[in-house]
């Protein structure tokens, strides 16, 4: 076969161009930390364990190091372990570290619009704007505060009703706490007998269980052979695609009533900042709808799950609730709705609280990072653009901070004196440039519906649960708590 010289120039540059890249990405990754020795096309997604990612993640380590290299497919992710090198991969080099990577199983809904898979100048901006916006709305002020009374109130009533009966208190969490965000973003709190928000509610559980699920983690490592493969992870897009219509629906109310001089809510302020800023596309309609998903999924899933599972945990303890009950009778009594000044004053709360959300470890992967520029870290050069695993799992369970890492113990966030103590390997809200964007927000909401919980009822198990029972169904992109029955049995 004869070439024209333009196909053989052509062919001559695609060539060359594909020796370059392929040297290029190997040049690149040179100097890498060291890790399992990749496959061709799957990387070492073999060497995981099926579905045990978190685990499999763990046990690198012991062969690694605390800095190492897995492959998933063709992509190099940097793992990073304990907390010495998190702190000093997230805190002391914010910004190199403080770009976010890749999560295939939501990467084909959101594309990168929204506040928590956006990058550069678009993170930016809706980072600073849902800020200030949650912080006018109360965010770590009293009007916040008095809407999670007010809904700790409404639990309690709902609680109430069911009558000591055993039930499966997971609706009655995610209802609650969801219309805290929903107070917020939408300006409304919905009712406990709703029950379209209620199914609508349960798709965030869905989705936090598909994604977690073995194909869900097959999925994020793997996404170009799960595409076209059957399982759970080929719901996400379409519960996520029913939670935006729902938003939608709502934003299209707000425009119609909106007045300008007065924002009744996050919509609102959006759509306000949308006509202050014509021409920034941050803040275009894709933008405002994935941050509102952002905020509404973030805020409703991530304090209900840590809720369902620190219950369950106190019912195995309980020692630990009597304890809570005598600090609550002594710092607020049986009548007074507890209030976040309560919280110095009651250290054991607030230590069980952390122990709660240390070993619950909601986000044991972090949410996926990614290197801004081309970095120096322990010796080894990564790229820019290289996806990084922040591990909060290997931080919440240091060995080199804490005596017994698996055991659910206060004891961890408590001096000598009783008096609350810090302890570093608190880090469920991760850190750095990142850190959770409502990290004040459900500190406060955890603290006061455990707290009125608490004063109001004992918490009785159906049946003596053991150390297995306390551990995740699920293990992969979120720990998720087992499901159980519990009653509700009044003090008061
Ligand atoms: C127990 C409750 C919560 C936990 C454990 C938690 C944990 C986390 C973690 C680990 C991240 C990733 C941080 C990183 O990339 O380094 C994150 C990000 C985020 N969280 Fe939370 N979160 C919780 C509650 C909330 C609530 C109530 C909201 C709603 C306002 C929220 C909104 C966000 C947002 C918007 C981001 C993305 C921040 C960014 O990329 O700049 N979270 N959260």
């Amino acid at each position: 076969m004869d070439l024209t010289w333009i196909e053989s120039l052509l062919l001559a540059l695609i060539i060359s161009s594909l020796i370059f890249s392929t040297w290029n990405s190997i040049y690149r990754r040179r100097n890498l930390p060291p890790g399992p020795t990749p496959l061709p096309i799957v990387g070492n997604v073999l060497h995981i364990k099926r579905g045990e990612i978190v685990k499999s993640l763990m046990e690198f380590r012991e062969k690694y190091g605390s800095v190492y290299t897995v492959y998933f497919g063709h992509y190099p992710i940097v793992v990073l372990c304990g907390y010495q090198t998190v702190k000093e991969a997230l805190v002391d080099r914010a910004e190199e570290f403080g770009g976010r990577g890749r999560l295939p199983t939501l990467d084909s809904f959101l594309k990168s619009h929204g506040v928590v898979f956006a990058n550069g100048s678009r993170w930016k901006d809706l980072r600073r704007f849902s800020l200030t916006i949650l912080r006018n709305f109360g965010m770590g002020k009293k009007t916040i505060e008095e809407r999670i009374q007010e809904e700790a109130h409404f639990l309690m009533a709902e609680i109430k009703s069911q009558k000591e009966q055993f039930i499966d208190p997971s609706r009655y969490l995610v209802q609650g706490v969801s219309n805290v965000i929903c107070s917020i973003v939408f300006g409304d709190r919905f009712e406990y007998s709703n029950d379209s928000f209620q199914k609508l509610l349960r798709l965030f559980s869905i989705v936090f269980q598909d994604m977690s699920s073995v194909c869900g983690q097959l999925q994020d490592m793997l996404p170009a052979i799960m595409y076209f493969v059957p399982g759970p992870h080929k719901r996400i897009n379409k519960s996520l695609e029913k939670l935006n219509n729902f938003i939608l629906e709502r934003i299209k109310m707000n425009k119609e009533s909106l007045d300008p001089n007065s924002p009744r809510d996050y919509i609102d302020c959006f759509l306000i900042k949308q006509q202050q800023e014509k021409d920034n596309p941050n803040f275009d309609n894709e933008n405002m709808l994935m941050t509102i998903l952002n905020l509404f999924f973030a805020g409703t899933e991530t304090v209900s799950s840590t809720l369902r599972h620190g219950l369950m945990i106190l019912m195995k303890y309980p020692e630990i609730q009597a304890k809570l009950h005598a600090e609550i009778h002594q710092v607020i009594g049986e009548s007074r709705i507890p209030n976040i000044d309560d919280r110095s004053k009651m250290p054991y709360m607030d230590a069980v609280i952390h122990e709660i959300q240390r070993f619950s470890d909601i986000l044991p992967l972090n949410v996926p990072h990614a290197t801004t520029k081309d970095v120096t870290f322990k010796g080894y050069t990564i790229p820019k653009g290289t996806d990084i695993y922040p591990l909060l799992c290997t931080v919440l369970r240091d060995p080199e901070k804490l005596a017994c890492p698996s055991k659910f113990d206060p004891n961890n966030f408590l001096d000598n004196n009783g008096c609350f103590k810090k302890n570093d390997v608190f880090m469920p809200f991760s850190a750095g440039k990142r850190v959770c964007l409502g990290e004040g927000l459900a500190r406060m909401e955890l603290f006061i519906f455990f707290t009125t919980i608490l004063q109001n009822f004992t918490l009785k198990p159906e049946t003596q649960l053991t150390d297995e029972d306390i551990k995740p169904l699920m293990a992969g992109f979120a720990n998720v708590p087992k499901f159980y029955r519990i009653s509700f049995v009044p003090r008061i």
